[in-house]
């Protein structure tokens, strides 16, 4: 008969070494191994239950008992150790597939804006320094805004100033492309009381054949000025100061009479080249009273100037390019010398 103590003795050991093993497990395949040596089919503990069958029924009760605490004390370590194991691996494996990004010097090269965006950009610092806000408007447009708000009724032969695309929506001609930003114009005086000294960049397009000098998709950055007293001195003296601040000190501004039907007078915004010639840029006026009328503004009170340049040109001039179409082919060849 074997002394019951003596298996108690050897399960204690048994149990201290197991969970120093385990405490020492470096990975969760070594946990394993420590698992399958103790608690595992053909570990110690187990050969050690199987002998409880040659005990003295007595003792087999206490040898029994302490074999289970045994167990369960291994158990818990192993559970223990493992979730830490895990803790670990996943972190380690986080690290191992972790993307640097940090950029080498020798490899930074840094893209830039587009330069009809960097040109927007500039128009908008420029406005915005004279004290002006900036807003948007939708790009498609009804008939409305784009046209009879700003006093070009239903056949009105000046419609023909504008190739205009239209949207299949609603009554045949009734929804566009908006042909022109003029008609952020109409959602600015309808959303805020005068005075309004606000610039509306965007998109615009027209059915035009793309060359040199069009593109069907365009830019253009629209000027409104509503307050009491406006002149068209101001207006003057507004793209003069405009002038010199975006293309430098010695380009000047000039304005030819011109006709559109929104603005009386109109006139068309020109700037001075480095060759001695003149360059079309833009319409203004001072806003028509009917299109005030048509926004609820009483024409006897306030008066104001508006203005809509291209973009696009005012980029190709600044930049010096030959072709309109280049700002359109994103041929990083040529955008990169910028
Ligand atoms: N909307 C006009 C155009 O695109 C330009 C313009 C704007 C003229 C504002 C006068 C006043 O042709």
């Amino acid at each position: 008969m074997t002394d019951p103590q003596q298996h108690i003795d050897r399960l204690h050991e048994l149990s201290a070494a197991a969970r120093e093993q385990i405490a020492n497990a470096a990975s969760l395949d070594e946990l394993k191994a420590v698992e399958a040596g103790s608690i595992g089919k053909k570990g110690e503990l187990t050969l050690l239950k199987k002998q409880l069958g040659s005990l003295d029924p007595d003792d087999r009760k206490a040898v029994g008992q302490a074999v289970n605490e045994a167990k369960s004390a291994i158990e818990a370590a192993i559970a223990a150790r493992r979730a830490t194991l895990e803790v670990e691996a996943r972190r380690a494996q986080l690290e191992a597939e972790r993307l640097d990004l940090t950029e080498h010097p020798a490899r930074r090269r840094r893209g830039h804006l587009h330069i009809t965006t960097a040109s927007r950009d500039r128009l908008e610092d420029v406005f915005v320094g004279m004290g002006y806000t900036v807003a948007e408007g939708p790009e498609v447009e009804t008939d409305w805004y784009n046209f009879e708000a700003l006093n070009i009724p239903p056949s009105h032969p000046a419609r023909g100033m504008w190739d205009t695309l239209y949207v299949d929506l609603g009554e045949p001609e009734s929804t566009l492309l908006r042909t022109h930003t003029s008609p952020v114009q109409i959602r600015v005086m309808q959303a805020a009381k005068p005075p309004i000294y606000m610039i509306m960049p965007g998109r615009a397009y027209r059915r035009d054949t793309a060359d040199a000098t069009h593109t069907p998709v365009f830019h253009q950055i629209e000027g409104l000025v509503v307050d009491r007293g406006i002149s068209f001195a101001d207006l003057a003296g507004t793209l003069e100061a405009f002038t010199a601040a975006f293309f430098g000190p010695g380009i000047h501004s000039r304005l030819r009479p011109s006709y559109f039907p929104f603005t009386e007078p109109s006139a068309e915004y020109d700037i001075s080249t480095a060759e001695g010639g003149w360059l079309e840029l833009g319409g203004c006026g001072m806003v028509h009273p009917n299109v005030f009328r048509a926004v609820g503004i009483d024409p006897e009170e306030w008066t104001g100037f508006a203005f809509g340049f291209g973009i696009d040109r005012m980029a190709k001039t600044f930049h010096g390019l030959a072709d309109l179409r280049d700002l359109f082919t994103n041929d990083v060849r040529l955008l990169e010398q910028f």
